[in-house]
């Protein structure tokens, strides 16, 4: 460690000092009287200078990472060289191999959803090898691949400090970029499926968006849960994926009404549950889809935010309404590590099958937002570090 003092004096410059010449190494700041000339500057006042210390690595280390300064379109995805510490009590460094794209990076980027700071580097999941482990039980040790998904935000770059209990280990039969393609994806469907509603044989579904990342394994999964699944999308192209991912019948919301589908297909009983993930759009349409005491779980706004619900809304049919988050389903070390589980088990006996539809060098991360927020991708989208390719 070394420590960086600046005398203020008539122009402003910082003295690089070995660690020996301070007595208070982590102070931030403090104010002394000089009992030795600086070899550089003249003080303004000769009784007191200002001596500010700060804690530096020796060499600081530089990564290449994504960083989003004001708020607004792809563009303002910026690829930039941040300073990256070293890992604290309870930490763990990571190099990352494969990053997923999620939709709620979007939401982030555009202010949806507010960052704590600026500026921030954006990105919720990741999979990579740990390369240094803090102090205190971290139960991981240089070389272990890992993956995490939620929070902290940050894994658009190519390395990242993360608490060592939000990261799961990936079993070696599975592929970093299948893990990070499939991680937060695969657990909002464990949730959705299994836990905010619990799918059962003889149920019938509908899925909005169901050729997304999320809704792919929405579509896979209720289908072996013994569900009935019917799909929206809004292209041809985005069918097929969806036939083939276990709809039985699939609507083109953009040239069918589908309210008026959903009818038809279920003789007027409506479905017990609508996995909505598109928002305004599809909101209303989607509790008119219901069956009576049927469950409407919104859990996404892709096309923008629902108006506001009048509780009368749901008296129509005694419905059930929730906006869940995956982030409050693994809460706990224990639900993580089970639902994380679940996933990759559904991966490795094929239950699960992986869409990775479209990867992009991190650098390229914009084009991969753009894509996204246009409808022009289906299945998982990946960024892989441009040193990792
Ligand atoms: N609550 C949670 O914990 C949680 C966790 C993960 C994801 N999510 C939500 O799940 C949704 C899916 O996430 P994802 O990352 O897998 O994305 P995605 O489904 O791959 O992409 C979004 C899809 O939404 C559809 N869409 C409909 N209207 C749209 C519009 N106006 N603009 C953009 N897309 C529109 C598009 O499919 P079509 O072209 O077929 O219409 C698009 O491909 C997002 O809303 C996300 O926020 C929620």
């Amino acid at each position: 460690m070394q420590l960086i003092a600046s005398f203020r004096c008539h122009h402003t410059h910082n003295l690089l000092l070995p660690n020996s010449f301070f007595s208070l190494p982590t102070a931030p700041t403090t104010t002394v009287t000089p009992n030795r000339k600086s070899p550089k500057c003249i003080p303004v006042s000769s009784s007191t200078i200002r001596l500010e210390v700060r804690a530096h690595s020796v060499s600081p280390k530089m990564v290449k990472a994504i960083r989003v300064h004001e708020l607004g379109g792809p563009q303002v995805l910026k690829w930039e060289d941040v300073e990256l510490g070293d890992p604290k009590d309870g930490e763990i460094r990571v190099k990352n191999k494969a990053i997923g794209l999620n939709f709620i990076d979007i939401y982030f980027r555009k202010g949806v959803y507010k960052a704590a700071a600026f500026p921030f580097t954006p990105g919720m999941e990741a999979v990579g090898i740990v390369t240094a482990v803090g102090s205190g039980l971290t139960g991981r040790k240089v070389g272990d691949i890992v993956a995490y998904a939620g929070n902290p935000m940050g894994s658009y770059a190519e390395e990242q400090i993360l608490p060592a209990d939000k990261v799961v280990p990936v079993p070696p039969s599975i592929d970093p970029i299948v893990a990070a393609s499939i991680l937060l994806k695969g657990m909002t469907a464990q949730f959705l499926l299994r836990r905010c509603f619990k799918v059962e044989r003889g149920h019938t579904v509908l899925v909005h968006a169901a050729a997304g990342g999320v809704g792919s394994l929405l579509c896979q999964w209720a289908n072996t849960l013994g569900a009935t699944v019917i799909g929206t999308v809004s292209t041809k192209e985005k069918a097929i994926q969806a036939k083939d991912d276990g709809c039985h019948h699939v609507i083109i919301y953009k040239e069918e009404d589908f309210v008026t589908r959903v009818n038809e297909i279920t003789s007027g009983q409506g479905v017990e549950v609508v996995y909505d993930s598109v928002g305004k759009d599809t909101f209303q349409g989607s509790l008119d889809c219901l069956k009576t005491c049927g469950f409407m779980v919104s859990f996404g706004q892709s096309s923008g935010s629902p108006d506001p619900v009048p509780l009368s809304a749901l008296a129509v049919k005694s419905l059930f309404l929730t906006r869940p988050t995956m982030m409050h389903y693994t809460i706990t070390r224990d639900e993580l590590l089970e639902t994380a589980g679940e996933v990759f088990a559904n991966v490795a006996s094929g239950v699960l099958r992986v869409r990775v539809n479209h990867t992009y060098p991190l650098s390229q991360a914009a084009q991969a937002h753009a894509d996204l927020e246009s409808r022009k991708t289906s299945g998982s989208v990946v960024l892989i570090p441009d040193g990792a390719q």
